[in-house]
């Protein structure tokens, strides 16, 4: 139960809902710049192994990148889109997961909990990529 249920805030709303919006979000700024300023796992298709996914930097641009178990990449964008952490890899359950707010997406960018509400958007590895991949 919130310390503040039965309270109005100064705006006139339930305080109980801003404490829990306040609460929810204190850490954001910390996972925000953390997980912003973390290193790419690699610079290359190479570096995905079959069935996992890493953040990668490919031309300049980090991108995250999923190999399925026949050697398809999907690479969408590492930005949550609820308000733009940077996802993370979930080995256990195939998905990349945002530490800000726990949004989940599938491989290929689609929701799977919110808050945020749209998928990653799809950022094609470029022919340039692919082929270092193959060469390695
Ligand atoms: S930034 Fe909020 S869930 Fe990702």
């Amino acid at each position: 139960m919130c310390r503040f249920a039965g309270e109005k805030s100064f705006t006139g709303q339930p305080a109980c809902r801003h404490a829990a919006y306040l609460v929810e979000n204190t850490d954001f700024p910390k996972y925000f710049a953390k997980h912003r300023l973390r290193p790419a796992q690699g610079d290359s298709l190479a570096d995905v192994p079959a069935g996992g996914g890493r953040i990668l930097k490919l031309h300049g641009e980090k991108v995250a990148a999923y190999r399925d178990p026949h050697s398809e990449v999907t690479c969408v964008s590492p930005y949550c889109t609820h308000m733009g952490c940077l996802v993370h890899w979930n080995r256990a359950e195939r998905t990349w997961d945002c530490p800000c707010h726990g949004s989940r997406f599938g491989t290929d960018g689609h929701i799977i909990a919110g808050p945020a509400e749209t998928p990653l958007e799809d950022r094609k590895p470029s022919a340039a990529s692919n082929a270092k991949s193959q060469s390695k």
